[in-house]
């Protein structure tokens, strides 16, 4: 750790809020910051209340705030009933913000389609009456499997409208992956698309689902909904399957939104832990709500006269909560994109930005160093060239941004006028955490900030004690918050171990490491886990290699990260094969089985960038593999560590060659 820490302190840049932005912020300076951090420490219980109260429709009013009784299963407004897609669509109906556009969805090939708040709430109710008309009930579990597109909100708008429960999918997970998330869920209704389009290609999904339940252990399934979106050919079981046009076709466009208890399940999203299988992580309608509103309102500082992008994918957390959530409650316009931001060039963001007059940008830092060495070998790409002077806010999230990304962002896309919000959050989290707020809190680039208010963030010892300013250590979160997850599906236990390990005296561990600096201020230096970040993509180096030995060639694997300048880390893999050692062209072809395999068991992003192949891994004289020395050897480097404990130190030459 200690190197990437001092690579921080020299960073010594501070840009202090632009006075427009002060003037009008839903924060206000850091007096307002400061304020309402300290009304939360006083009296937290009134601080939740209060917002809660302000900010959501309740069905039936909470009296309890935070029950601890049960620690670390926290619960929040335990007693009070609301419905999440009534507080996102309904609220609207009798505002002006009726007939405002909710969602600019602009497909792959450019075509756009705009629908208000009022149609969005019509074909969010249509939805909800036919899945409703199948028989489906609050609690069940639905696989949500789809493109970026106004169906999928819709799909998750009204699954929330009748307290199912959804698990979305990326859709660039395998049919292996997608079965491992409906067997685990316990699914027993899946809403998938024939096809996707990204970047010019169509991308086969209900025939992955096909091939996931061919995998067993599906039987609780009993309907499968196909958006028809490319009108591509597909297999077909009468009786299961259903078009969603069809389902849909009159249904009355109003549907009751179900009240549910505020720690109803709104959603199960899978992410990567350390160990085993992605853990299903569970969070709750009320405390995800409110904290997906408030961040909305305050990170992004939303008005109602945003044209505000999220880039992410509804298959991350991201997309939940700032494009499915926190946007439409804060009834905010929002663009929804189906493509990539490289086709038909790797100027699509600014042209639309540009087109969309776009206001609020949040998007990953690969992206913009993607873009950046994109705009640097092709001037006609470069943000320079478009009119992005509509930009007033632009945010990063997924990983750490570093201080040249950070700068190029600031310049070349908010034109110098723009605060860079680095928001640190995580899955877990619901929403943002430890993120700037654009009317208050002065920047620098390389940290996210400070804490939102209501969060009280640490950086703490093994012991959970305070480190010194300036020193690295676990970051932690030392009291509960209404966004929080509230247990991983169907394994309490874990969610107990890899969260709330008992010697941190009941805080919340995050799994990364960061620092403080002498002002407070957070920086982030990634994870203490064996969780890799690619391209802001979680990964466990696990599952990478629990896909990798799977394979009938491999005998052994273990996977690490290297780190990249675009993807942030890329995955490298050493393999002992069963057979002896492949060299030349055989070893180039046998290298290319194996990630072709990897992306059908997980999904392309998991695909190994490196593979090296040896006949034996590092290993200690008890048999324990030595990957701190393979993350060395990952990089290219010379091990200069003591490699005495090891049983076979001329194994590092075999494993240094890549194929
Ligand atoms: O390591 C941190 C990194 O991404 C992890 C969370 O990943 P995920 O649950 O997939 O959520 C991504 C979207 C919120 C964290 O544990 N991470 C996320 N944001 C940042 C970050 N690392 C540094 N800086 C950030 N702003």
């Amino acid at each position: 750790m200690s190197s990437a820490v001092e690579s921080v302190l020299v960073e010594k840049r501070v840009f202090q809020p632009f006075k427009a932005l002060v003037e009008q912020a839903n924060i206000s300076g850091m007096d307002a910051y400061r304020a309402l951090c300290d009304e939360a420490e006083k009296s937290p219980d009134e601080f939740w209340s209060r917002l809660a109260r302000e900010n959501l429709l309740w069905d039936k009013p909470f009296s309890t705030v935070l029950d601890e009784s049960d620690a670390p299963f926290y619960k929040w407004f335990s007693d009070g009933e609301l419905n999440v897609s009534a507080n996102c669509l309904d609220k609207h109906l009798d505002t002006p913000t009726a007939d405002k556009t909710a969602i600019i969805f602009e497909s792959d090939d450019g075509k756009v389609t705009k629908i208000t708040y009022r149609e969005l709430h019509a074909r969010v109710c249509e939805f909800a009456n036919g899945i409703k008309s199948l028989g489906y009930k609050a609690g069940e579990r639905a696989i949500i499997y789809l493109p970026m597109s106004i169906e999928a909100v819709v799909a998750m708008q009204a699954c929330a409208r009748l307290g199912i429960v959804h698990s979305v999918v990326f859709g660039g997970f395998s049919a292996r992956s997608l079965n491992d998330r409906i067997v685990d869920v316990g699914a027993t209704l899946v809403i998938t698309a024939d096809e996707q389009l990204r970047g010019g290609r169509a991308i086969p999904l209900k025939p992955a689902v096909d091939e996931a339940f061919g995998m067993g252990g599906c039987d609780a399934i009993r309907h499968v909904i196909v958006y028809r979106r490319t009108g591509g050919t597909i297999d077909w079981t009468e009786g299961r399957d259903l078009w969603m046009h069809d389902l849909c076709q009159g249904q009355p466009t109003t549907c009751e939104a179900v009240p549910v208890n505020a720690e109803h399940p709104l959603f199960i999203l899978y992410t990567s832990g350390s160990t085993g299988k992605p853990k299903g992580v569970q969070h709750a309608s009320a405390g995800f709500l409110l904290w997906a509103l408030l961040t909305t309102k305050w990170t992004f500082d939303a008005k109602d006269t945003d044209v505000y992008w999220c880039t992410a994918d509804v298959g991350w957390v991201t997309g939940h909560t700032y494009i499915t959530y926190g946007p439409l409650a804060a009834g905010l316009t929002q663009i929804v994109f189906e493509g990539v931001p490289t086709y038909p060039d790797a100027g699509r963001f600014w042209e639309m930005i540009q087109r969309h007059k776009v206001t609020v940008f949040y998007t990953a830092p690969t992206a913009i160093r993607s873009l950046t060495k994109a705009a640097e070998t092709n001037a006609d790409v470069h943000p320079r060239r478009y009119d992005l002077s509509s930009l007033r806010i632009i945010g990063s999230v997924g990983e750490p941004i570093n201080p040249e990304a950070w700068m190029w962002y600031y310049t070349n896309v908010g034109g110098e006028r723009c605060p860079v919000l680095d928001t640190w959050w995580q899955t877990e989290t619901g929403g943002h955490m430890i993120a700037p707020l654009p009317g208050a809190t002065p920047l620098k680039p390389g940290s996210c900030t400070l804490p939102l208010p209501g969060i009280v963030a640490g950086v703490v010892d093994e012991a959970g004690k305070d480190v010194e300013p300036g020193k690295g250590g676990f970051l932690a979160i030392k009291r509960p918050w209404p966004g929080m997850i509230r247990t991983v599906w169907g394994d309490p236990e874990r969610f107990k171990s890899s969260y709330f390990p008992p010697e941190l005296k009941g805080y919340y561990l995050a799994g990364d490491s960061a620092q403080r600096d002498t002002d407070g201020y957070f920086w982030i230096m990634g994870r203490v886990d064996d969780v890799l970040n690619v391209s802001g993509h979680r990964l466990g180096t696990m599952e990478v290699e629990s896909a990798l030995v799977s394979h009938p060639l491999v005998a052994e694997a273990a996977v690490v990260g290297r780190p990249d300048s675009t993807t942030g880390e890329a995955v490298v893999a050493f393999v002992v094969l069963k057979r002896d050692l492949p060299q030349g062209e055989e070893a180039v072809e046998i290298a290319k089985q194996l990630r072709d395999w990897v992306a059908h068991e997980i999904g392309p992003i998991a695909k190994p960038r490196d593979i090296r192949f040896g006949e034996n891994l590092p290993k200690t004289r008890s048999g324990k593999i030595m990957r701190r020395l393979l993350r060395v050897v990952a990089k290219g480097e010379e091990v200069t560590q003591d490699v005495s404990t090891l049983e076979n130190p001329a194994i590092l030459n075999q494993l240094s060659q890549s194929v």
